[in-house]
């Protein structure tokens, strides 16, 4: 018997058998009727995932790519200033993707598992008025840390600089306010939080950052990432329904628009309570195991949890859940690689039945690796867990 893997990794995470579906379809062409509806339909749904009325597009790329695109824009000379908040795998590879296009980059860091340094934040800011923009990972999917989002954007506000926003692994999860927040460049994902396929990214670029991009001396040094390209062709080939200067991905684009519809439906409310709820969970059924959460409880991740276990059996705890379950878990990113584990609660799998389907093959690999008590008993805890989520179950 073949067994059924399941994607418990932080992304791409497990899709849905009747998304796959949508696959199924017949291909359409990226331009003409057909595509211009669909293109046009997912936009608007993407928007209201993003809290958004700006320019959103579907880019069929990586979302790191994607995030390139704005230093693509926004950089114009060596050594402009930009600030990049970092704590975790993810900060540290915008900085030095902003790094490789000649920007000067003030960090602002701090320890990973930890949240942003607010002040250090707002003193760098301070001391550095000429900062053209500020780039923040919103859900740092390396430690499990759901950064303070609000309160960096207030900060920026402030001092009227752009913002720039990794909604990668928060996208569809987690609620990102673009407008609210004056976000100007935000980077979604659809195989994450949306539990879509990978292929697209669903990006939100504010009138301001177009307007920045727009008041250039210099043209931008990119044929595919120049934005402006993307604005004039979304007017000029709107009749025949082409609204980007590459050919799409259309299939995967439909299997967005289908879970991203169905995101709509649930009601983002809800969606964003059930993953902060299974998160809290999640966490409540580790500690009962005796194991540790790399960040403090009001800085945990509503959509990836880092747990701390030790060095000598990470890869042994990581191979028998696959091996012997199917459940496949993340292992730690950079140096966090072989202290912690991760797990993805993502779209589909935010949810108590693949919460208590981990968590009693977890109990049972540490018991058989003799980390934990043979008699450890967690079932009235894993009780307690099933009526509290019983909202949520199908
Ligand atoms: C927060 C964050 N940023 C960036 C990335 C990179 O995404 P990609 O591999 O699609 O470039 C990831 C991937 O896990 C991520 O979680």
């Amino acid at each position: 018997m073949v067994m059924k893997k399941i994607l418990y990794i932080p992304g791409p995470s497990e899709v849905e058998p009747e998304t796959l579906l949508e696959l199924s379809k017949p291909v359409i062409a990226h331009y003409g009727p057909d595509w211009h509806q669909l293109y046009n339909e997912t936009c608007e749904v993407a928007k209201k995932i993003f809290g958004t009325e700006a320019y959103v597009t579907l880019l069929p790329l990586p979302g790191s790519v994607c995030l390139e695109m704005s230093a693509f824009n926004l950089i114009e000379d060596y050594g402009e200033k930009f600030v990049a908040i970092t704590n975790g795998f993810f900060g540290d590879n915008m900085v030095e993707m902003l790094l490789s296009h000649g920007a000067n980059v003030l960090k602002v860091e701090s320890e990973w598992g930890k949240n942003v340094n607010l002040e250090k934040l707002e003193e760098t800011l301070d001391e550095n008025p000429e900062t053209k923009a500020v780039y923040l990972v919103h859900n740092e999917t390396s430690t499990g840390v759901l950064n303070n989002l609000k309160k960096v954007a207030e900060a920026v506000k402030k001092r009227d600089k752009l913002l720039v926003v990794d909604a990668i692994s928060s996208y569809g999860g987690v609620e990102l306010n673009f407008d609210q927040l004056g976000i100007d460049f935000a980077v979604g994902y659809a195989s994450k939080c949306m539990s879509g396929l990978n292929g697209i990214c669903p990006v939100a670029i504010s009138k301001r950052f177009i307007e920045e991009v727009r008041r250039r001396k210099t043209s931008v040094k990119s044929y595919y990432f120049n934005l402006t390209k993307y604005i004039r062709l979304s007017q000029e080939w709107a009749s025949i329904g082409h609204p980007h200067p590459t050919s799409m991905p259309t299939s995967v684009v439909r299997a967005f628009y289908h879970v991203a519809k169905k995101a709509l439906e649930e009601g983002l409310e809800r969606r964003y309570r059930r993953h902060a709820d299974i998160a809290k969970a999640y966490r409540q059924a580790l500690r009962a195991l005796g194991l540790n959460i790399l960040p403090k409880e009001e800085d945990a991740s509503p959509t990836v949890t880092t747990f701390i276990v030790p060095e000598n059996v990470n890869g042994k705890i990581r191979s028998a859940l696959y091996n012997d379950f199917g459940y496949m878990v993340s292992g730690g990113l950079g140096k966090l690689e072989n202290m912690t584990l991760r797990v993805g609660h993502m779209g589909y799998t935010a949810n108590p039945e693949f919460l208590i389907k981990l968590v009693t093959a977890l109990e049972t690999v540490l018991k058989r690796l003799g980390i934990v008590d043979k008699r450890m008993d967690i079932s009235d805890e894993l009780a307690k867990i099933q009526e509290n989520l019983r909202q949520y179950t199908t």
